[in-house]
């Protein structure tokens, strides 16, 4: 767990189910506790429609407090203003009604199949393993999603399972333009819509000082450890988590601990493959790409989306158009 996790209160529990939020939004239950916020699963009866609800957390102090409205803030104005089929979709901000900090309220669509890290725990405990056909058209639609942010000129800087949700395709509360990605994608959404979410630590590609203490260290890219970094630090990123979802949660280095102020950990190249792990070489080929030390070496968003076995997949979605 980063650092930037520190000094804000985990264990509140602000709203419980049948709560009301905003005398609007109907708590059906806590769908998500991260870093920054509270998700949670929300019913509005005038659109009789689901949501999720991400409140922005309660800081002990006024300084930190200050510090998640700006990450509450940077997540809303990013998802307020970019629409796409592989990031979860933005339904409207407010701030959060008799609250004396003014913290925001960011609603979004509800993804009812959970995110992949939860997904994945599942599979452990049921002693299951997914297929790499599973994993790649999930991994393919989240570099979709990171391939719209990139070309924003943006980091996201967060990219980790956790942040990766999935929709079923018959979920009723659906939108209706997920219903039309599904008549288009066909089978390659019979494992589920993923969408790239969580954009509160989102920042521009050319800044030119990037603070360090952001996201999860198992995916740090090994410049991440510097304040040089840019958008290829997302693509390391996204080789851990492929990786991560074919080797059943197994790192894919050993980690080393140094202390540099903080107690930090830094992937030991080369990386490894996990004895046993049943993947097609050229699946390997890719995370190898990904997950080398030398930024300027790995492939950009565009490059890893026309990989072969991911082009594939992709072309299935862009032919049924
Ligand atoms: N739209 C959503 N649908 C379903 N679950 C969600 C949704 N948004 C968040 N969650 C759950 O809540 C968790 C934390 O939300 P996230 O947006 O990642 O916030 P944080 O910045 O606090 O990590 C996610 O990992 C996921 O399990
Ligand atoms: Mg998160």
């Amino acid at each position: 767990m980063s650092s930037a996790k520190s000094g804000f209160s985990n264990h509140q529990q602000e709203f419980k189910g049948g709560d009301f939020i905003n005398q609007e939004y109907q708590v059906i239950r806590e769908i998500g506790d991260g870093a920054y916020g509270k998700a949670y699963l929300v019913y509005h009866d005038k659109t009789k429609k689901w949501f999720a609800l991400k409140v922005e957390k309660k800081a002990e102090d006024a300084q930190l407090q200050h510090q998640m409205n700006v990450i509450a803030q940077n997540e809303i104005d990013f998802l307020g203003g970019i629409q796409h089929d592989h990031i979860i979709s933005y339904k409207g901000s407010f701030p959060l009604s008799k609250d004396q900090r003014n913290r925001k309220c960011l609603l979004i669509e509800y993804a009812d199949k959970n995110d992949l890290h939860t997904r994945l725990e599942e599979q452990i405990a049921a002693q299951r393993a997914f297929t790499e056909e599973e994993c790649l058209t999930w991994f393919t639609q989240a570099c979709m999603g990171l391939k719209a942010v990139h070309s924003a000129h943006k980091i996201h800087r967060d990219i980790k399972l956790s942040n990766i949700l999935i929709m079923s395709q018959n979920f009723l509360n659906s939108d209706t333009k997920n219903e039309e990605l599904i008549r288009r994608g066909g089978l390659i959404y019979k494992h589920g819509i993923a969408k790239l979410s969580d954009f509160g630590t989102v920042t521009v590609n050319n800044a030119q000082e990037k603070t360090m203490e952001v996201g999860t260290m198992l995916y740090w890219a090994p410049e991440r450890y510097s304040a040089n970094y840019d958008k290829s630090s997302d693509i390391w990123s996204m080789g851990v988590a492929l990786y991560l979802l074919l080797s059943n949660n197994r790192p894919p280095f050993m980690i080393k601990y140094f202390k540099q102020g903080l107690l930090m950990k830094a992937p030991l190249l080369p990386i490894n493959r996990e004895v046993g792990m049943a993947i097609s070489s050229d699946c390997w080929n890719l995370i190898k790409m990904m997950l080398q030390k030398d930024p300027s070496k790995r492939p950009t968003i565009r490059k890893v989306l026309k990989t072969p076995i991911i082009k594939r997949i992709v072309d299935n979605v862009q032919a049924t158009k």
